[in-house]
């Protein structure tokens, strides 16, 4: 764990981008015109997460949940899904942006399944940043697929061994958990991994996410004093 009291950029960014069915609403459009303008955001918050140093970016695209939606809505996400991120592959890899889907992809249509493994593997040599997007995932789901993992190795259940065995395992803790939308609410995200995350919510709908808006909350990180359960003056190196 990385200590540090501020000025920092987030090493691992989170991002649970809501919004999108409001956004259309507000303008009387369907709710698909809404996620359409929600995958322009997510281009725009890539770009300039890699240009601001953030390492990791992982986003929430679609929760366990979300398969209680409209099936009409569902089907159109996935679709959406497919050609997002078959059009994104160039765009990804000159950005030098490695792409991972993390979730529980069985009950994805196969044309969805087909379309991220060939952008995962296209992408894979990006180094500037990983992009993690949170699909068919849940926090719950990640903590319990952990602990199965080291009980069926036979292995003592202990916090170290279960972040390694996280779907997004590599990638460490979240440092800065971004809430669009309004709400202030988890929403089984990372639940684990955003034990020690900054939260920053925003009213703003998810579709009107700028550049600026990433940095106004990247300046707001900056602000804050990371304790992880320390004083303040052990933080600050001044603990007499
Ligand atoms: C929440 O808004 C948003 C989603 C459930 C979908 C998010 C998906 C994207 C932005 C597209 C991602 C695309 C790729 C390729 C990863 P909401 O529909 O819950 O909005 P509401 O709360 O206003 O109804």
């Amino acid at each position: 764990m990385s200590l540090h009291t501020g000025s920092d950029i987030p090493h691992h960014l989170a991002v649970i981008m809501d919004g999108n069915g409001r956004w259309a609403k507000a303008r009387h459009l369907p709710r698909a015109e809404g996620h359409r303008q929600g995958v322009q955001a997510l281009h725009r918050l890539v770009e300039r997460a890699a240009e601001r140093g953030v390492k990791v970016l992982t986003v929430f695209a679609f929760s366990s949940e979300n398969w209680r939606r409209p099936a009409a809505e569902v089907n159109m996400l996935m679709r959406l899904f497919a050609v997002a991120l078959r059009d994104w592959r160039t765009r990804l890899i000159d950005a030098g942006v490695s792409l991972r889907i993390v979730g529980e992809l069985e009950p994805f249509p196969e044309d969805v399944k087909t379309a991220i493994a060939q952008t995962e593997r296209a992408t894979a040599a990006g180094t500037r940043m990983r992009l993690n997007v949170a699909a068919n995932y849940g926090g719950r789901w990640d903590m319990c697929r952990a602990a199965s993992a080291l009980a069926a190795e036979g292995l003592p259940i202990t916090p170290e061994a279960i972040a390694q065995k996280l779907a997004t395992a590599p990638d460490g803790d979240v440092d800065l958990l971004i809430r669009t939308g309004g709400e202030q609410r988890i929403s089984n995200f990372l639940l684990w991994q955003a034990a020690y995350a900054e939260i920053y919510f925003s009213d703003c709908l998810w579709p009107d996410f700028s550049a600026a808006h990433l940095d106004e909350a990247l300046a707001w990180y900056e602000g804050r004093e990371r304790r992880f359960g320390m004083t303040s003056e052990q933080v600050r190196g001044t603990a007499g």
